[in-house]
């Protein structure tokens, strides 16, 4: 018996493809002239470029000025067509698409075209493999399977392949999951991309100038038939969502102060350490780390806002306050403080400041620790965020720095920096009102 092997074969064309083309009758032709007849089990792989041009996915690139990198028109159009923004960097942008695509500038093709014009993706590239199965069913009588593909960049790996975005009437996917390897081991995560690969094959025989829109392979097992949207991960599976600088961009962004806790849900010791390490890792001066993290077990926790309370009410009386406001205000503060499945007390020491004769400059190295202690809790709520937890900084400690001290038992020279209330979000954060650069950046 014969080795499984496969053949793959080019089908060139110098056909020039435009808007409502009869693609069959073109692929047909192309058979013909290079002497293939298509059988029964072939799958041809159609690339998506001549599929677009067939359907009308020209649209005029936006108009660069002289200046600007002419790069910048193509990226342009893949933010307005993309529906999430992937990577943005000045070398690359790597958007997701509506079909679920992740490709560098959405796939926008810009090569071989009318200067001012950009080729989009098909629409629908299953339902155009689709269409081009049924096609060659009714002019051929064969069952001929059909992959729409492009070329894509692959994160951790160097170079693009081509992969499916359509497929018909041929396998996606083969799972391997439940069966065994050669030692009968099993095998758990194992499902081969077939369309990705059917492919990527298929690149090898072409080349970008050399006018091959589609070619056959011949000899492939066959399986289930799938479509190109079984290859496309779901998104809340994608763990890589979001990438590169965009990555710690939208972790920046997405740290909102959460004041409603799952009450059910305890904060686990190990995201909390990682947190605080990142803390850690915030800018200080003198080469210190001069931040600590008391996290705050039941008990000491009433006493501490047992105590904090009590001053806090006298200084609201002396303010003036009615009792139902001071009331109020200080069940307020509970509703968070008491009931936070996590509550730490972040404090600076002071131990690595430089003394000074002067009150100016002890000031100034007072400030900068506790600029050092802003930074760290910012890291620490980022990284929480980043795990899907929640804080809320509540200042109070920073109102009452001798009666934190003493019922901590700490030395004069911690600086308590508030409180951080940590927990599970009871709901999702509203998306914030971004800032305008432009108020906050001033030139002088
Ligand atoms: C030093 C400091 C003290 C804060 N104290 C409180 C507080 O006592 N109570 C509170 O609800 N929020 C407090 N916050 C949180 C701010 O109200 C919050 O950051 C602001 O509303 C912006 O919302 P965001 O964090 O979701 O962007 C404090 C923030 C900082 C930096």
């Amino acid at each position: 018996m014969m080795a499984p092997h496969l053949e793959v074969l080019a089908l060139p064309t110098t056909h020039r493809f435009q808007r409502g083309d009869d693609l069959a009758a073109e692929l047909l032709r192309a058979a013909d002239i290079a002497g293939i007849t298509l059988l029964d089990g072939d799958v041809v792989c159609v690339a998506s470029k001549v599929v677009s041009l067939v359907e009308g996915q020209q649209v005029a690139l936006p108009p660069a000025s002289d200046t600007e990198d002419p790069r910048q028109g193509r990226r342009q159009l893949a933010r307005e067509h993309a529906t999430a923004i992937v990577a943005d960097a000045p070398w690359v942008l790597v958007t997701r698409t509506h079909h679920g695509f992740v490709a560098a500038n959405g796939g926008v093709d810009a090569s071989n075209l009318a200067e001012g014009e950009a080729l989009l993706l098909p629409d629908d590239p299953d339902a155009s493999a689709a269409h081009l199965h049924e096609r060659l069913a009714e002019r051929t009588g064969a069952r001929i399977g059909v992959i729409i593909s492009d070329t894509f960049g692959r994160p951790w790996r160097m170079g693009q392949t081509d992969v499916a975005l359509g497929v018909a009437g041929t396998a996606a996917m083969r799972d391997e999951r439940g069966g065994t390897d050669l030692d009968g081991r099993p095998l758990e995560v194992t499902e081969a991309a077939i369309a990705d690969e059917v492919a990527a094959a298929a690149d090898l025989v072409r080349t970008k100038s050399s006018g091959t829109p589609f070619v056959v392979v011949r000899g492939l097992p066959s399986g289930d038939p799938g479509t190109g949207a079984d290859l496309i991960r779901p998104l809340a599976e994608d763990l890589f969502a979001t990438g590169g600088p965009t990555a710690v961009d939208h972790g920046v962004r997405a740290r909102r102060t959460i004041r409603r806790f799952d009450p059910d849900r305890p904060v686990p010791t190990d995201l909390l350490e990682r947190a605080v390490t990142a803390a850690a890792t915030a800018p200080a001066p003198h080469h210190t780390q001069p931040w600590r993290f008391v996290r705050l077990r039941d008990r000491t926790r009433t006493r501490l806002l047992d105590v904090m309370a009590e001053r806090w009410r006298a200084d609201l009386r002396r303010d003036g306050e009615s009792p139902e406001t001071i009331d109020r205000r200080i069940a307020a503060s509970d509703a968070i403080l008491r009931t936070a499945p996590t509550l730490l007390a972040p404090f600076v020491v002071l131990d690595g400041a430089h003394s000074y004769p002067d009150p100016r400059r002890t000031d100034a190295e007072r400030d900068m620790f506790l600029l050092s202690g802003g930074a760290a809790l910012a890291n620490l709520q980022v990284v929480l965020t980043a795990y899907g937890l929640g804080a809320a900084w509540i200042s109070s400690t920073l109102f009452c720095a001798p009666t934190v001290r003493e019922a901590l038992d700490l030395d004069a020279s911690w600086q308590p920096l508030g409180l951080i209330a940590v927990g599970w979000p009871a709901v999702a954060p509203e998306p914030r009102d971004e800032p305008f650069a432009t108020d906050l950046l001033i030139d002088r």
